[in-house]
């Protein structure tokens, strides 16, 4: 039975590049814009979207003969990403089971992304290991994830349904999970692991809701080593 997060998504996917282009949704263009100046933006990569949505956190790849493999829980988010880039190579796949089940070969990738979407995954920590073993060495990561603030009016709480706090009477599909974690914590999975971070700081990442609430993530940029 398809998740309230899959159901979400294939019926926000079609007005999702007009709803988030109107400014309210800034994460993906932080994170194109970091990497381009650190220069990771090459031609020829491998590059492997986790979560791409529409495929607005990838677009620094396109046309530079790049290969894309984009992933996500929705298939009509996939269907725009075909459409808009019809070189990349797309995946339906839930990446909260992990991301053997998408056989990939590991030490493979030049970059990955996850942009707008760890926070939905229980287990970030399984992801980030499982990322580092996908990439080549001084290969990167980047993702973000929505930071714990105990002072903020929405994301005060470790664990709460993604629309707590702002809609009333939410829809069944509007119920599904968020996950945040604190700086420290990210920081932690770090340890003992092959990657080196670059990166690490707060962003606003988009305005939540009817007033317009600003959202905070943590943008991690870090290279296999
Ligand atoms: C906020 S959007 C971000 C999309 C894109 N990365 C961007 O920056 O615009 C989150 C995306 O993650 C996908 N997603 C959520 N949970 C997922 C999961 N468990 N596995 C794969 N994709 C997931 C959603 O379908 C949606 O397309």
């Amino acid at each position: 039975m398809a998740k309230n997060i899959e159901l979400y998504n294939d019926k926000l996917a079609e007005q999702y590049d007009e709803a988030t282009l109107k400014g309210k949704w800034f994460a993906p263009n932080k994170t194109n814009r970091l990497l381009s100046q650190f220069g990771f933006v090459k031609n020829n990569s491998a590059v492997l979207d986790l979560g791409v949505g529409t495929g607005q956190s990838i677009k620094s790849f396109t046309n530079k003969n790049c290969k894309i493999y984009a992933v996500d829980i929705s298939n009509k988010m996939l269907r725009i990403v075909r459409k808009k880039y019809p070189e990349a190579k797309t995946f339906k796949y839930d990446i909260s089971k992990g991301l053997s089940g998408l056989r990939l070969k590991d030490n493979f990738f030049d970059v990955v992304i996850a942009v707008g979407v760890l926070e939905f995954v229980k287990n970030i920590r399984k992801i980030i290991k499982e990322v580092d073993k996908l990439l080549k060495n001084n290969g990167y990561f980047i993702f973000t994830y929505e930071i714990l603030l105990p002072e903020h009016k929405l994301q005060r709480l470790k664990v709460q349904y993604n629309a707590d706090g702002y809609i009333e009477n939410q829809p069944n599909i509007a119920k599904f999970k968020l996950y945040r974690r604190s700086k420290k914590e990210i920081n932690e999975i770090f340890k003992n692991t092959g990657y080196q971070i670059i990166r690490h700081f707060k962003i606003r990442a988009f305005l939540k809701g009817p007033a317009k609430i600003p959202v905070y993530y943590g943008v991690v940029l870090a290279i296999k080593k």
